[in-house]
């Protein structure tokens, strides 16, 4: 049961429609436009927000080594990625690749698992957008948002246990993940020029943080530089782990792809080094401009500017915080109803999911149906775990997807496309193995619930409701099953 029901490529590039005939999407990127999209997908949450809370509870400056750490895991995987979407170059992503050579149930497990990565990361990046949204409001306009509204009943403590703490709702993080629903609800898809001019916007504030910031750095504040020793390294590239997901995402743009073989690898794995770059020397001045003690805040770049007395400096950073996070929200928010869209449309969910709204040719029903769900998580839980959670059902993602990649290549002999360097095993295997170890750091610094530490609980409780619906609903329903039982 377990390798069956493997969907015929064939079928699933006959979906993209034959462009000779003017069917499908318009294959209209390029290198320069894929590498812009993932640039615009990574940067976000993860190094505005979970740089300050890691280094204070998890690895203190030791912080700069976790980026090393969690970077190398995603170009592992950043390899896989592009060798398996520039051989099967249609939408889709992880789920698609799986469908195509794991068979359908694997495939289930892999979309399953995609709502943590996309529908809790969603979540998570609205949390962050609040924390620079309360310190804007309050630098700039000297408007302060009650405690109350302005975090979740339960807040992860320094020691990492979870306590009730001054908030009582996160209303800035439910709104704006209304907000977004309601955008893409209408079909707004990000446009292509819109995005490249917040990755100006996002890169911009970056680099203007690092010459700001060069200046100010006490090495003093360096010193311990393991305060947490390697296991608190190890938990912090975990919990960091967030900063680098979205590379995944360029995936998602295959079909829209002029040369995949040549385009997907360059966008994927080109966003991803500069990101990387970028991320190891913001870390390093962050951590030595303020004592790391002092970095649980809520919006720790812009703290760090305060700190050294550049207030003028900190309101700016939160502004181009808040709109280079907002666009990090649609993605993540679109690539959750298109998952779900095209697990509908294979029969394994229900149609709500693939229904488009009559007006605006959008999954309106399924657009509704996750604004609620994410704005609910995101009003009354913590950032640490929703964050640890989506780290969790990212990596497992990874580790599915390398193991997909030689399978894919044996199946599939006459798929042209980029091939991981080394052969079919070497780069899958470490690219599994270090995310299978990312997954085991995850338990540094994360609370312990029944005896397991939280994201491996939350992911366990996730998996066994995936697999129950499956076979309640999915395996009897699905188109391909329904296929080969017809011969
Ligand atoms: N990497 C993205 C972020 O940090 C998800 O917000």
């Amino acid at each position: 049961m377990l390798l069956q029901r493997v969907k015929p490529l064939e079928r699933i590039l006959a979906e993209g429609g034959d462009e000779s005939k003017g069917e499908g999407l318009k294959k209209t990127l390029g290198a320069g436009s894929l590498m812009a999209m993932g640039i615009g997908a990574i940067i976000g949450t993860g190094i505005f927000v979970l740089t300050g809370v890691a280094a204070a509870t998890r690895a203190g400056p030791a912080l700069t080594i976790s980026f090393i750490v969690a970077g190398i895991v995603s170009a592992f995987a950043a390899l896989c990625y592009s060798e398996v979407a520039s051989r099967i170059p249609i939408a889709g992503s992880a789920y698609t690749f799986a469908y195509a050579s794991l068979g359908e149930f694997i495939a289930w497990i892999i979309g399953w698992d995609l709502v943590l990565e996309y529908a809790l990361g969603a979540a998570t990046v609205s949390i962050g957008w609040s924390g620079y949204f309360v310190t804007f409001l309050k630098n700039v306009f000297g408007i302060v948002i009650p405690p109350s509204l302005q975090q979740s009943y339960w807040e992860q403590a320094t020691s990492g246990a979870i306590v009730h703490g001054t908030g009582f709702i996160n209303l800035p993080a439910f709104l704006i993940i209304c907000l977004i629903g309601v955008l893409l609800y209408r079909g707004t898809r990000e446009s292509a020029l819109v995005n490249n001019i917040i990755v100006v916007v996002k890169l911009a504030i970056v680099l203007f943080f690092i010459a700001l910031g060069l200046g100010h750095v006490n090495t003093g504040n360096w010193t311990p530089y393991f305060p947490f020793g390697w296991t608190g390294m190890l938990g912090g590239a975990a919990f960091i782990f967030f900063a680098y997901i979205g590379f995944d995402a360029v995936s998602t743009a295959a079909e829209e792809t002029k040369n995949p073989s040549r385009d997907l690898p360059i966008g994927i794995i080109g966003s991803l080094a500069v990101c990387t770059v970028l991320y190891i020397i913001v870390v390093a001045i962050l951590t030595g401009m303020v004592p790391y003690k002092l970095l649980n805040v809520a919006s720790p770049v812009a703290f760090a500017m305060d700190h050294v007395g550049m207030g003028w400096a900190s309101a700016i950073i939160s502004l181009g915080a808040l709109a280079g996070l907002t666009t990090v929200l649609l993605v993540m928010m679109f690539g959750q109803t298109r998952v779900f869209f095209a697990m509908s449309r294979d029969g394994l969910l229900p149609a709500v999911f693939s229904k488009l709204h009559p007006k605006f040719r959008t999954p309106g029903l399924s657009t509704i149906i996750f604004t609620i769900f994410i704005a609910s998580i995101a009003a009354f839980t913590p950032i640490g775990i929703v964050g640890s959670l989506t780290n969790m059902g990212t990596l497992i993602a990874f580790i599915l997807v390398s193991i997909a990649l030689p399978i894919i290549r044996k199946r599939y002999p006459n798929t042209r496309g980029f091939s991981v360097p080394f052969g079919p095993y070497l780069i899958p295997v470490l690219s599994a193995l270090t995310a299978a170890g990312l997954i085991f750091s995850l338990k540094f610094g994360s609370p312990v619930w029944f005896g397991l530490p939280a994201p491996w609980l939350g992911f366990l409780v996730w998996l066994v409701v995936g697999l129950f619906l499956y076979f309640l609903y999915g395996r009897n329903n699905s188109t391909v099953g329904k296929e080969e039982a017809a011969g």
